[in-house]
């Protein structure tokens, strides 16, 4: 979307009252955490990423939206009850709904169901996309955790991410259904930012080739570019916090997959830092121009 755009359809929102004209200047940065194949990582990097950002002073909120499977409050051993979905159907507001998680983060599950956004009136709508605004100006980054594969329900949360980090094992299928969940997003949207983490490589060499591939693939039969974000080793100490029910950035903060995901999160978001933010809608503006499109027409 180009700024004029932006712009217009950001006129059109106030225009029909939709959302208060004060959230659409607080932006918070958004990343969704994807991949094409199930189990290569992505809550485990996700929730990392999150502590890695709340020990750097930042204040990091997850959006579970794994539907039906979420499972980051398993891995830290906690019971979340409110979801997104409570927060759609006006049982609690969204900022009361977020629970608390290792240093300071927050987190909230979608809960099942995710498809009621798309049925709620006018009304309810409205009042979600405020109370979804309102929250992502309190953090400095929301990661969203997705499940396996491209959803229709998800797809929306996915284009309207500022960044998207698409996770991979070295494994020939991870790369294989990582790369027709990349090319869905690209023929959706060509200008969307990509990263790729290669998770569970044995060496860098590993990583390093695992990338290639997959960007080769990318570049050639789709005509995109790609970002390497960064690799995480396979290490015993991962699977260990996961049954500890502990991230692992915390039980073993100088194992080398905790460095990794520090590097990671530095590259990734430090990078985002230096991209010039008025050409892309915030997240907000544009998950409702998607919500819109379908609830409101
Ligand atoms: N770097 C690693 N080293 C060793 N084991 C790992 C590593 N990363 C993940 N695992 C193992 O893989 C399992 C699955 O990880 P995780 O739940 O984060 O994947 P996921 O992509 O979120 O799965 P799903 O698609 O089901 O949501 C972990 O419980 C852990 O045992
Ligand atoms: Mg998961």
């Amino acid at each position: 979307m180009k700024p004029d755009q932006a712009e217009s359809l950001r006129r059109k929102m106030r225009q029909r009252q939709l959302i208060k004209p004060e959230l659409y200047e607080k932006k918070a940065k958004t990343l969704a955490v994807i991949s094409g194949k199930g189990g290569v990582g992505k809550s485990n990097l996700t929730l990392n990423m999150a502590v890695a950002l709340q020990e750097k002073g930042k204040k990091a909120l997850i959006i579970d939206l794994d539907i039906g499977m979420g499972n980051i409050d398993v891995l830290i051993g906690a019971a979340s009850s409110r979801t997104i979905i409570d927060v759609m159907e006006n049982r609690y507001a969204l900022a009361h709904s977020l629970s608390s998680g290792p240093k300071g983060l927050r987190y909230i599950s979608g809960g099942t169901g995710l498809e009621a956004i798309y049925q709620a009136d006018r009304e309810k709508w409205s009042a979600f996309m405020n109370g979804l605004s309102a929250v992502l100006s309190d953090f400095d980054y929301v990661l969203f955790d997705m499940g396996a594969g491209l959803s229709k329900e998800q797809l929306p949360f996915i284009l309207s991410a500022e960044d998207i980090l698409a996770v991979t094992t070295p494994e020939p299928t991870a790369i294989m259904d990582a790369y027709s969940a990349i090319k869905h997003l690209f023929l959706a949207d060509e200008r969307l930012t990509v990263n790729i983490a290669v998770n569970r490589a044995r060496a860098q060499k590993h990583a390093l080739d695992t990338y290639t591939r997959l960007s080769h693939a990318i570049h050639t039969f789709l005509g995109a570019e790609v970002r390497f974000a960064g690799s995480i080793p396979d290490d015993p100490l991962v699977s260990q916090a996961v049954i500890d029910q502990v991230p692992f950035l915390i039980k073993s903060p100088q194992a080398k997959a905790s460095r990794s995901v520090r590097l990671l999160t530095d590259v990734l978001f430090q990078t985002e830092e230096n991209k010039p933010r008025e050409e892309k809608p915030a997240f907000i503006e544009r998950l409702s121009s998607f919500l819109m499109r379908r609830t409101l027409q």
